[in-house]
């Protein structure tokens, strides 16, 4: 076994995240431009540092993938969803916004469904990466971050604090964060509305296909997928969906 995929079974061990699932070059540069960082020549030394001190851990969880987000990215894409959503009478519409990172896609969902008005939601967003599921609890936002949000919605839904904007009761009710690992904890559901974006493309096919098989399971029948770019997937149907636009899958009745 190779240096890298044995340090691979070992943080297994340690954290629980395998990194086989993900595509091995990116990942791999990715970890070893962090080991040199720490000073580190060989994967062995660099994870009995992981054992050791938890903020090396910490950067690594922090670092293995970006978490780079924005609210209301590709702003076309969100109208289509929103004319895509399914209708649920008697209950609020239960989405899970899955790889969230900072928090702007849970609360871009809960501006938009603030905006249309008259529906009842619960957005549950999960992140492998503690660190920033803490920062998306929190839903502080510097100006540049908001920027794509026209000035209206920033000021009903925003408040300023000092050089940044804070993100409103009236959003943040609606969002529960919670740590969750795509390629290793279980499911929830089922649910309406599945947003997964800008994660899937880290991983291996086979763990891409697990993954969607289990949004697929998690959805109740007419229920939504939404993904990001180049993380569309050929034969939806395979998956139980149907097409209903670009980046958006119905799961079938
Ligand atoms: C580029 S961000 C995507 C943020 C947001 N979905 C968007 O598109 O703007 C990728 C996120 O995936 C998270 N991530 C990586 N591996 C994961 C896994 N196995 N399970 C859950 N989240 C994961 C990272 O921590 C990071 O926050």
């Amino acid at each position: 076994m190779d240096e890298f995929l044995q340090f691979a079974r070992q943080l297994e061990r340690l954290t629980g995240i395998d990194l086989t699932l993900y595509k091995r070059p990116q990942m791999e540069r990715r970890l070893t431009a962090l080991r040199e960082k720490r000073g580190y020549r060989r994967f062995q030394d660099y994870f009995r540092a992981l054992e050791e001190q938890p903020e090396i851990l910490n950067e690594l969880l922090d670092k293995m993938t970006i978490n780079v987000s924005e609210f209301l990215r590709n702003p076309e894409r969100w109208q289509a969803l929103m004319q895509h959503l399914p209708e649920v009478a008697g209950r609020p519409l239960k989405a899970w916004s899955a790889a969230c990172a900072s928090g702007e896609e849970p609360y871009t969902l809960a501006l938009l469904l603030e905006e249309r008005g008259g529906v009842r939601y619960d957005i549950l967003a999960t992140d492998i990466d503690r660190a920033v599921l803490a920062r998306a609890e929190q839903g502080y936002y510097k100006e540049h971050q908001v920027r794509s949000l026209p000035p209206a919605w920033l000021e009903r839904y925003f408040r300023r604090d000092g050089d940044a904007y804070a993100v409103s009761s009236r959003l943040r009710r609606h969002v529960r964060f919670l740590q969750h690992n795509l390629l290793a904890d279980p499911y929830p559901g089922p649910l309406d509305l599945i947003i997964c974006r800008n994660v899937l493309i880290y991983f291996t096919d086979e763990a891409k296909r697990r993954v969607i098989e289990g949004f697929s399971a998690s959805l109740a029948p007419g229920g939504i997928l939404f993904v990001g770019s180049t993380e569309q997937f050929i034969g939806a149907e395979r998956f139980g969906f149907s097409s209903v636009g670009p980046f958006l899958y119905r799961k079938r009745d």
